[in-house]
């Protein structure tokens, strides 16, 4: 079974530039025409969050028309730059989302199950898993003890050694934890918001996160604790389950600029 995971591709109307110099839009095109030509196909896609960039109804119209384009089965869940509301109306169609509250679902593939986290606390940067979610987690977990089941979510539930991104941490993730480490059958916690690929054992299971559609941070503290960026190859993650564990590969959409060969 192959899952691809994109994330963060930050959306935003043709012809504004993400830090002046990005086109979000192009980038997820052609990483969308990449997974399109895979073979064999994904059994599905999911995308974690942050899906356009203002939470607007014209970004949200011009990612609908780019997603049209990719052939895999996709599933979504907002990030903080997300408008919820506006996701959910944006995503009218797809009708495993929950009506009302936050947008948590199960999608029952199999061999692996899909368990899909909404860990956002309206468009504030940090993320959170509060009670109601925590059970609902707990609950969906205890339904199919057997099921190895991916678990998707925005916010990763772990420090990186970026200072603006660790001063807000995902709230309740000690108790997300203890729940996780209590379910034997996570494969994997598949995460973004960090824009860089980053991965550490977490609850018994391994969590991880997948570089953006678009643009990168350095996985490092920048200048007086600020942000580095790295004007990188942008990318998506592939999980490949062989019958008994989750393998990953982190895919770039874009040639990394090579250094000429020293003679
Ligand atoms: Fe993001
Ligand atoms: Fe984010």
């Amino acid at each position: 079974m192959l899952i691809a995971q994109i994330t963060d591709t930050h959306v935003r109307r043709k012809r504004d530039l993400l830090h002046h110099m990005i086109q979000t839009g192009r980038e997820l095109r052609r990483c969308i025409e990449i997974l399109n030509a895979l073979v064999p196909q994904p059994d599905f896609v999911v995308a974690t969050g942050d899906l356009v960039d203002r939470g607007k109804v014209k970004e949200y119209r011009r990612l609908r028309a780019i997603l049209a384009k990719l052939r895999a089965p996709l599933y979504v869940l907002p990030g903080n730059h997300d408008d919820r509301d506006g996701f959910r109306e944006a995503f009218v169609d797809h009708t495993y989302l929950p009506r009302t509250g936050p947008l948590c679902y199960t999608i029952e593939t199999r061999p692996v199950r899909l368990v899909a986290l909404d860990t956002t606390r309206g468009r504030k940067p940090g993320g959170e898993l509060d009670a109601p979610r925590l059970l609902w987690l707990d609950m969906t977990l205890g339904q199919e003890p057997q099921v190895p089941t991916l678990v998707a979510m925005h916010h990763p539930p772990f420090d990186l050694g970026i200072a603006p991104l660790d001063a807000k941490p995902l709230r309740g993730r000690e108790a997300f934890e203890e729940i996780v480490a209590r379910h034997g059958q996570i494969v994997r916690i598949v995460c973004g918001h960090v824009h860089c690929a980053v991965e550490r054992p977490f609850g018994g299971t391994v969590a991880s996160t997948a570089p953006s559609t678009s643009q990168q941070l350095a996985f490092d503290v920048g200048v007086d604790g600020g942000y580095g960026l790295h004007i990188e190859a942008p990318g998506y993650a592939l999980h490949r389950w062989t019958g008994t564990r989750l393998e990953t590969s982190v895919e770039r959409t874009a040639q990394t600029r090579r250094l000429r060969a020293i003679s």
